[in-house]
């Protein structure tokens, strides 16, 4: 599959009820070349309206965050396990999730990211791991195949509880570093290339 490819299969999807429901679906944001992919949940309203991930008031707030750790929104890619919203914004049920898989597998296949961060308690238990938790494991590292995989508490979260917006600063501040090494690891693979 192909990115257009991909875009085709999520519109014409009807795998789950969200099909019916949705108005548009919202399969990502950002470089299609990213080393850096972050994955939320679910669309919400305003994502479901414009068909963008993040881009409401959780998505305001990642924003913020990754201006102020210097991460550039372009430079990375930004996506969800369900492609559809599920009404009033309720949790994605599981056979939503195994459903829209596929999709996420030919997203990671197609841009092949190096770092993998999971926004939020349900994407960390489905990509990281099934008993995940997200208040002692937010911001620890883990190594799965090719990629290195992290959890940070999601945005709505720390909309809803303020007090854990510090914890989630530093991680994404870790976040940012892992990023920059891969970066320069980068450039020196290279320019030894060219030695
Ligand atoms: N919450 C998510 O998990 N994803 C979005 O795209 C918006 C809000």
């Amino acid at each position: 599959m192909d990115f257009k490819e991909l875009e085709d299969a999520c519109r014409r999807c009807r795998k789950c009820g969200l099909g019916e429901t949705r108005k548009n679906t919202v399969l990502e944001r950002g470089s299609r070349s990213a080393r850096l992919m972050f994955v939320g949940e679910a669309p919400g309203e305003t994502e479901d309206n414009t068909g963008i991930p993040f881009v409401g008031a959780a998505g305001q707030l990642f924003d913020k965050y990754l201006e102020a750790v210097g991460i550039d929104r372009e430079e990375i890619y930004v996506c969800n396990i369900l492609k559809c919203r599920p009404p009033h914004n309720r949790d994605p049920l599981p056979e939503e999730q195994e459903a829209c898989m596929e999709y996420l597998r030919e997203q990671v296949r197609l841009v092949r990211p190096r770092i993998i961060v999971c926004l939020g308690r349900i994407a960390a238990m489905r990509l990281i791991s099934p008993d995940f938790k997200i208040t002692r494991e937010h911001g620890k590292f883990f190594k799965r195949g090719n990629f290195l995989m992290c959890a940070v508490y999601h945005p709505s979260a720390l909309l809803r509880d303020p007090s854990k917006k510090e914890e989630s600063l530093r991680d994404m501040l870790a976040i940012a570093a892992e990023y920059e090494k891969l970066k320069t690891e980068g450039d020196t693979a290279g320019a030894r290339e060219n030695l």
